[in-house]
């Protein structure tokens, strides 16, 4: 057996308290390094993928120190950023690297990004081209699509743009690079994306006018550095979802989970399925809604998802399609081509780790068709370097009947460092 070996559990019980949001922490850091002031961020998330935005910010030039989850950044404003002596290394981050374009669109000096093999893969155009439509230069690999990539910003002027797909990381980096622009900035998306950075905007005290799919922003906005409490993440907190759904008994509660509307598609879906997750003591804080999420063992059945939904849990879906795997009848999840450049292409991935393990799942071209069985056999898995694959096979394990052993679990790293410890602690 290669790498680290997931035993079969009966059951679980305890408390979890996820790490910070993903999304969230990325942002938080990033607008403090614009704003003007201090900005305290606590229950950062310690994942790789946000500490590459802190140590892009310090070559950037912007002062922070961190004790553990509490950051504070010396923010002087986005016009003190300075030329990088060096190469920006944005690692695994899709989001430090599509969102500091965005940010740097406006700054003028020359930066080059690049990242790990699976970043220097993943497209770039969504961003690259709104960028350059609004003055940035920008060259690299396939005509600007792959890092690395150098851009030199610049006078931007503002815009308006139709995207393609559902992006919050397109949506966000054409916003931050607005600030910059002269006149408005205007997003339209074809299906409303997570909103983090326009409710973080509104708390730096920017002007940011959302309608629907349309997201509106005047160049000039100064903002003000804040105190950033940051939720849980509810993509973290999928897992134990997942595990606390389909174990054969027990309860998990997961305090401080962050259930903003645009993240929450997978409690919709699993309700749906049949889950029992009940939404506890739900609070508003720094424009973040969050609840305590409690979960006990049910009986899920197969459900149709697509549309409206996707953008709503696209980062759920590898654990998603292991509870499909286990539900009663066929699942099938379509509009979701986007997992095929994600940290790996997540329909092959997802669909042929599984099928290994001993579940039945067709790759669709945007999407899977899975037929649930009562059991998963398990067997042997690998992350192939992306994070959600990594926690979704060990959930697997947890609930298959042999067991799974996990290559390269140490890839949870990017968003969830104490995973394994904490699987460990809840199960009985
Ligand atoms: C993110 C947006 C999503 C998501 C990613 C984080 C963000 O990506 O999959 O994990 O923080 O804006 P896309 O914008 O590519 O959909």
């Amino acid at each position: 057996m290669l790498g680290v070996f997931i035993k079969p559990v009966s059951g679980v019980a305890g408390e979890i308290r996820v790490p910070g949001d993903k999304s969230i922490s990325h942002r938080a850091a990033l607008l403090g390094g614009m704003a003007h002031g201090e900005t305290h961020i606590s229950n950062f998330l310690l994942g790789q993928d946000c500490l590459s935005t802190l140590r892009c910010l310090k070559q950037l030039g912007v002062a922070w120190e961190r004790q553990g989850a509490e950051v504070w950044i010396k923010g002087e404003g986005m016009e003190a950023w300075q030329e990088p002596f060096d190469v920006l290394d944005a690692g695994n981050s899709g989001t430090t690297s599509r969102l500091m374009l965005g940010v740097l669109a406006g700054s003028p000096f020359a930066v080059t990004f690049t990242g790990d093999e699976s970043l220097r893969s993943r497209p770039m155009r969504r961003v690259v081209d709104p960028l350059k439509q609004m003055g940035a230069q920008i060259l690299g690999r396939q005509g600007g699509n792959l890092f690395p990539l150098t851009m030199s910003g610049g006078q931007l002027q503002g815009q308006t743009f139709r995207t393609a797909v559902a992006s919050a990381q397109v949506k966000s980096a054409i916003i931050l690079a607005g600030l910059r622009a002269s006149g408005e900035t205007r997003v339209e998306e074809p299906v409303l994306s997570r909103d983090h950075t326009e409710r973080m905007l509104r708390g730096f005290g920017v002007e940011v006018l959302s309608h629907k799919t349309t997201v509106k922003v005047n160049g000039g906005g100064c903002l003000s550095g804040q105190d950033v409490s940051v939720p849980g993440d509810i993509s973290s907190a999928a897992f134990f979802l997942v595990l606390g759904s389909l174990v054969g008994h027990g309860e998990l509660i997961l305090p401080n989970v962050g259930v903003n509307p645009t993240r929450t598609g997978i409690l919709d879906v699993l309700k749906a399925m049949g889950a029992d997750i009940e939404l506890l003591d739900v609070v508003e804080i720094c424009g973040e809604p969050r609840a305590t999420l409690r979960v006990r063992a049910a009986r899920l059945k197969g459900i149709e998802i697509g549309g409206d939904m996707i953008p709503r849990l696209i980062d759920e879906i590898p654990i998603l399609a292991v509870a499909a795997s286990l539900a009663e009848g066929e699942t099938v999840i379509r509009d979701a081509a986007e997992l095929r450049v994600k940290e790996t292409d997540r329909i092959r991935t997802v669909a042929e780790g599984l099928t290994a393990l001993g579940a039945k799942v067709e790759e669709l071209p945007d999407g899977l068709r899975i037929q649930g069985q009562p059991t998963l056999r398990g067997g042997q898995a690998s992350s192939l370097g992306d994070h959600r694959l990594a926690m979704a096979w060990a959930i697997a394990g947890m609930l298959s009947e042999e067991g799974i052993g996990v290559e390269d679990m140490g890839a949870a790293d990017v968003s969830y460092p104490e995973f394994l410890t904490v699987i460990e602690k809840v199960a009985r």
